[in-house]
């Protein structure tokens, strides 16, 4: 109710004392704005700094992949231990219970599948993945093959529409036969991304000079986890990945594909929010295994 008479006089003006600032916890973004930071900070745990995200958008480009054969059975499971899920709106709409409430990594970009040539790709309409209440916008970006030009201008669109509408831009840095995984391929990819607009960048690990690709990208970092592994080894890189200066990984296969996907996913996160040990990580995989829902 609005009062005119017998208010209480306001008095404490702090007079003297600094209007409290905070500086945004991750790197290369203290200055996109609050829309984007509150959305930032639901898919990066502001605590740790870093992130778990579950990719599960491969049906995309690869139809029904081993393990996403039946999503509502393999992938539900999992969400709850995921800090953001990056999907397609397909899958999002189909099988993701909106009252999960969990940040979506939207797979923005479409085009072409592993039947005839990779990455040449569209970008899908901003007021969908508003609709949807999207976190984030992925967008593949294939830098050094014959779609470099026109990747890069959806990931450009892309990001001029998340600064519009306050929605973070994913640039994931392709994958492709022809596209080489080496530091100095990747951080030329990933700089790319971060100076056309991307909010944050989706790339691979590699085993030498990983640290270079990271320092040299100014926003952050997350790893896709590639083919999978046996467990104790997908553990391994990624916990020299975040000791590397990644913050976070978007892993899919080697968590849904793990022979027991609820323990590893919950194993990767002692890696990335505790900088757990490998060995202690894959220690708690082998005990979490044992429950019954593995
Ligand atoms: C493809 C992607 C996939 O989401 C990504 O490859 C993650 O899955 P995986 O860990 O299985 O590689 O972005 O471009």
């Amino acid at each position: 109710m609005a009062d005119k008479d017998n208010t209480q006089e306001a008095a404490d003006y702090g007079i003297g004392i600094p209007v409290k600032r905070h500086p945004f916890f991750l790197k290369g973004l203290d200055h996109v704005d609050w829309g984007m930071k509150d959305r930032l900070s639901r898919i990066f745990n502001p605590k740790s700094g870093n992130t778990v995200m579950l990719a599960f958008d491969h049906g995309y480009i690869m139809g029904p992949t081993s393990g996403l054969e039946r999503m509502d059975m393999t992938i539900t499971p999992l969400i709850e231990y995921a800090d953001c899920i990056m999907c397609t709106r397909g899958a999002l709409r189909s099988i993701v219970p909106p009252t999960s409430n969990k940040p979506v990594s939207l797979r923005y970009s479409a085009g072409t599948t592993v039947l005839t040539d990779l990455n040449d790709e569209c970008i899908l309409d901003i007021e969908d993945a508003i609709r949807v209440n999207a976190s984030a916008l992925a967008v593949m970006v294939a830098v050094g093959s014959k779609y470099e030009a026109k990747t890069i201008e959806n990931l450009v669109v892309t990001a001029d529409l998340g600064f519009k509408y306050g929605i973070p831009s994913l640039g994931v840095t392709a994958v492709g036969k022809e596209l080489t995984r080496d530091a100095r391929y990747l951080s030329l990819a990933c700089r790319v991304c971060a100076e056309n607009g991307a909010t944050f960048v989706k790339t691979y690990f590699c085993e030498t000079g990983f640290e270079k690709v990271t320092a040299s990208c100014p926003v952050p970092i997350v790893i896709a986890g590639g083919k999978k592994l046996p467990e104790d080894k997908a553990l391994e890189f990624a916990y020299l990945a975040i000791q590397q200066g990644a913050s976070g990984v978007d892993m899919g296969r080697n968590v849904f594909q793990a022979e027991h996907p609820v323990a590893m996913i919950q194993a990767i996160r002692a890696v990335v929010h505790e900088r757990c040990k490998p060995k202690e990580a894959f220690d708690l995989y082998r005990q979490l295994s044992s429950t019954k829902t593995s």
